[in-house]
This record gives C-alpha cells, sequence and structure tokens, in this order.
C-alpha cells in the first residue's frame, strides 16, 4: 500500500470513528480499502483519490455520506443467530418478563438489528408465545440501526431463500412467511407489524422513550473503544427496570464496562439482569 493510500484510508477511518465509533486499525483496514472501492464504483468514482477529493471539497453529503455509513458496517446476521439465546429469551426470560408485572405492553429493543432477523426472530417468538397464552400481554419490538440500507431491509422484510435457510426452522418459514417472486419469502403482517424501526446511532441516543423489558445489543459494541462501549451501556442501561435484561453477542462481555448489571444464564446461555 503506498503513502497516499495509506493516508487516505486513515482520513476516512478517522471520519467513521468520530461518526459511528467504529474503528478500522490495523488488519482490518484493508476491509476498508476494499469497501471504500466499493462506494468509488457506486459512486462512479475512478479510485480513492477521487473519493478523497469529494470529501475535502464538502461533496460527502446526504446519501453519499449515508453510503459511507452503510459501507463501513458489517451486517453479518442470520435468524436465531446463536440459538442458545432465543431458547432463553423464550423458556426463562418471557417467562420472568410476565412475573415482573410491569405496566402496559412488552417491550423489547433490538439494538443495532442490522437487516432484521434479530427482531423478527424475537417477534416469531413472542407471537408464538402469545398464541399458546403464554404472553398475556401485547407486545411491541423497537428496532434500530444506523444502516439506511439495513432499515431499508427490516422495511421490505423480504428474505432470499439462501438467508432464511440460514437458522429459521421450516416449521416457522411456513407458518409466517409467504413465498413471494424470485425465490423471496415475504414475512406475514402478524410479524412484521410488531416491529417499529429507527435510524439511530449509538453514539447519540435521542427519540426513544419509556421503558423497555430486555434489550439485545449483540454484536456491535465489538467495534467500539472501551469509553463508548461504557457510555453506550450506561446509556442502555437507563431504559431498563430493575430486573430487566441485557443481551450481549456469544463473544461479548460487560466485564469492566458496567457494575449495574449482574450476569445470569440458562442452560448454556449468559445473559445480564439490571441489579
Ligand atoms: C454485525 S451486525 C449485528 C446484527 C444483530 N444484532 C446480530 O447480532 O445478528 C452490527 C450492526 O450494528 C450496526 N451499527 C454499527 N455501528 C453502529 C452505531 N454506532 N449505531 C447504531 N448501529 C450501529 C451496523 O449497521 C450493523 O447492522
Amino acid at each position: 500500500m503506498d503513502k497516499l493510500n495509506s493516508a487516505i484510508l486513515s482520513y476516512f477511518a478517522d471520519i467513521i470513528k468520530k461518526e459511528t465509533g467504529i474503528i478500522y486499525s490495523g488488519d482490518n483496514v484493508y476491509q476498508l480499502d476494499i469497501r471504500l472501492n466499493e462506494i468509488c464504483r457506486a459512486l462512479d468514482l475512478k479510485g480513492l483519490e477521487a473519493l478523497y477529493e469529494l470529501s475535502l471539497s464538502g461533496g460527502l453529503l446526504g446519501t453519499k455520506k449515508q453510503l459511507l455509513l452503510d459501507t463501513a458496517t458489517n451486517n453479518e446476521t442470520s435468524f436465531f443467530r446463536d440459538p442458545k439465546i432465543f431458547k432463553a429469551f423464550e423458556n426463562y426470560i418471557i417467562p420472568e418478563i410476565q412475573k415482573m408485572g410491569l405496566p402496559g405492553s412488552v417491550r423489547i429493543w433490538s439494538v443495532a438489528s442490522s437487516f432484521g432477523q434479530e427482531p423478527y426472530s424475537l417477534s416469531m417468538i413472542l407471537q408464538q408465545q402469545s398464541e399458546l397464552g403464554k404472553v398475556t400481554k401485547d407486545f411491541e419490538i423497537l428496532t434500530t440501526d444506523i444502516s439506511q440500507r439495513a432499515l431499508e431491509r427490516v422495511a421490505a422484510a423480504e428474505y432470499s431463500q439462501l438467508e432464511v435457510q440460514r437458522g429459521l426452522p421450516a416449521m416457522l418459514l411456513v407458518k409466517y412467511f409467504e413465498k413471494i417472486e424470485n425465490d423471496y419469502w415475504k414475512l406475514r403482517p402478524e410479524i412484521k407489524n410488531r416491529v417499529k424501526s429507527k435510524h439511530m446511532n449509538l453514539l447519540n441516543i435521542v427519540g426513544v422513550s419509556g421503558v423497555f423489558n430486555a434489550i439485545f445489543c449483540r454484536n456491535v459494541l465489538i467495534y467500539q473503544n472501551e469509553e463508548s462501549k461504557k457510555q453506550i451501556v450506561a446509556k442502555l442501561a437507563s431504559f431498563l427496570p430493575s430486573g430487566g435484561f441485557f443481551i450481549l453477542g456469544a463473544a461479548e462481555s460487560l466485564m469492566g464496562i458496567s457494575d449495574e448489571f449482574e450476569q445470569v444464564s440458562f442452560e448454556s446461555a449468559y445473559f445480564y439482569r439490571k441489579k
């Protein structure tokens, strides 16, 4: 990598860090290079230097800026990703939420939901439990993400054959999806309409109100530095009552990040409860 190229990459890495908290350094700078070149192709620019000049001249605004943020994010997700957490949600977290007896509906927040597989997996579980009479209240799921492209996928609620094959049990596919053209599957309204989405940056949590019974914050804090992790978790904790649940990705932990929670487990799944 020549000097100019690496200077341009560190210029964009700084912008991305400032806007999203996502850190590109060391080995993953190569990933940034690939992603920025994707933007060049999308904007019909000759290469990184042209993108850099566009940015310096103040031309990287609005949808072009959003394209940069969309491209910088990793949207890897799947239905029922890490199934043991969803099993714990169904068999432990939901019954505990029922016992807590908070007023109003059951409210779950899927922070950084990517293309929607996570909030829709939760919605399917809640719908099934509600059909069985195990969820006695109404329920709603808020889903947020910094990526507009991701939120467009949530709004469409249409998934390819490959996407539904990753983690979605056949029984739920048949029950809650309808096959549409081009081998895509559309989620039925009873699952889709429970999920409300909102564009939101975790570094600037605004416009969310009320209390949630559980917050799923999986596989997103890993991209943040320690200071941002602490601030984000403290802010999210303020939306949980005592006893509310906080769920991280399988490889993540709150150790050294927050002492507002205690770790609990159900079978082999680990998650947190607000003290
Ligand atoms: C790897 S996906 C995780 C999706 C889902 N939670 C899961 O575990 O399957 C990470 C998501 O975090 C979003 N994200 C990254 N930084 C963010 C930020 N600062 N604010 C909000 N969302 C962010 C990305 O757009 C992406 O959709």
